[in-house]
């Protein structure tokens, strides 16, 4: 008989466990991605499917779905690798981990942030291959403390990241988002247009989902619009950013530098990024710390729990 769950991905040992006590599953055994295959089968034989923002469970793998799935449990917060829409028609519930990885991804965005500002990889890279120079104009960056950071997406991580630069580095916040966030409020931050984010802040820094809406909302005219001075941080969704006009626009200095966590064609990486000095490269772990990846498996363990029980699974994404 098969089992009932299917785990695409093996997740830390203490989610794994309490897996385990809720029901039998099956574990992709490689150590990598899903294929389409697999996640295909998965998704035909299972009740259940654990999924990762790698898995792209989309229309036509889910047409093909079997009568007994009645969960996709993705293991992320962003869904934009599953059709919910296609999904919930089939009357399959779709689910996600927020809240218990809003700090661990803010906190990614912060250390992007602190790395292009101050050329922690350049300096980094002069200790352990030349010789320290030296002098009051060597290896400038550029202030924090005090300056403006412009919020694109005013949803959980980018409150939180907005939160500890207001709180900790005394900045001014500007924020654009379809809705007012109450929390950004409470700490002086204004809702603004785009444009005007763009124009005012030192920092633009990306929160928003990946939606057709979104797709290349920052492009060629936007970095523009940027200051020269400004550095982009994007720990949300690669394709949010035209790549090639960012290639552009750090090697022309329209903008000063950039530190991003994701990419427009993962895993590939725009290969003239790979060559610029003033970017900060990392390779999508926006919620990679073991405490927060072990949350983000209990939640996909009570969600799977909750539908295999005939409820309602307590992250339900719905469109
Ligand atoms: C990571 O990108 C996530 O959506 O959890
Ligand atoms: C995701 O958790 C968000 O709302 O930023």
């Amino acid at each position: 008989m098969t089992k009932k769950v299917y785990v695409s991905r093996r997740m830390p040992p203490v989610a794994m466990e309490a897996l385990g006590k809720i029901c039998e599953y099956d574990l992709n055994p490689e150590d990598r991605n899903a294929t389409r295959e697999e996640l295909a089968y998965a998704l035909k034989n299972y009740a259940a499917v654990v999924t990762m923002l790698s898995d792209q469970a989309d229309a036509e793998l889910i047409a093909q779905a079997g009568p007994n799935l009645k969960l996709i449990a993705n293991y992320a917060v962003g869904f934009n690798n599953i059709d919910v829409k296609a999904a919930n028609a089939r009357g399959i519930y779709v689910s996600n981990t927020p809240d218990v990885l809003t700090d661990a991804t803010a906190d990614l965005g912060w250390a992007l942030l602190f790395a292009a500002a101050r050329r922690v990889i350049e300096g980094d890279n002069i200790v352990r291959t030349s010789r320290m120079g030296g002098g009051p104009e060597y290896l400038l960056g550029s202030d924090i403390t005090g300056k403006t950071l412009g919020i694109v997406g005013a949803g959980r991580i980018g409150s939180n990241f907005a939160k500890k630069g207001a709180l900790g580095f005394g900045m001014k916040v500007l924020y654009y988002g379809r809705h007012n966030s109450p929390a950004l409020d409470e700490i002086g931050a204004k809702l603004v247009s785009l444009d005007e984010l763009l124009a005012e802040s030192d920092y633009v820094s990306l929160h928003c989902p990946l939606t057709p809406d979104t797709r290349h909302l920052i492009g060629a005219e936007q970095l523009a619009k940027m200051k020269h001075s400004a550095i982009l941080i994007n720990t949300a969704r690669g394709p949010v950013v035209d790549e090639k006009a960012l290639v552009s626009a750090l090697k022309n200095g329209t903008i000063a530098a950039a530190g991003l966590d994701v990419y427009e064609h993962e895993p590939d990486v725009e290969p003239e990024l790979k060559t610029l000095s003033n970017v900060v490269l990392m390779p999508h772990v926006g919620s990679a710390t073991l405490g927060t990846r072990t949350n983000m498996g209990l939640m996909v363990v009570r969600n799977v729990e909750a539908v295999l029980a005939g409820n309602t699974p307590p992250n339900e994404v719905k469109l």
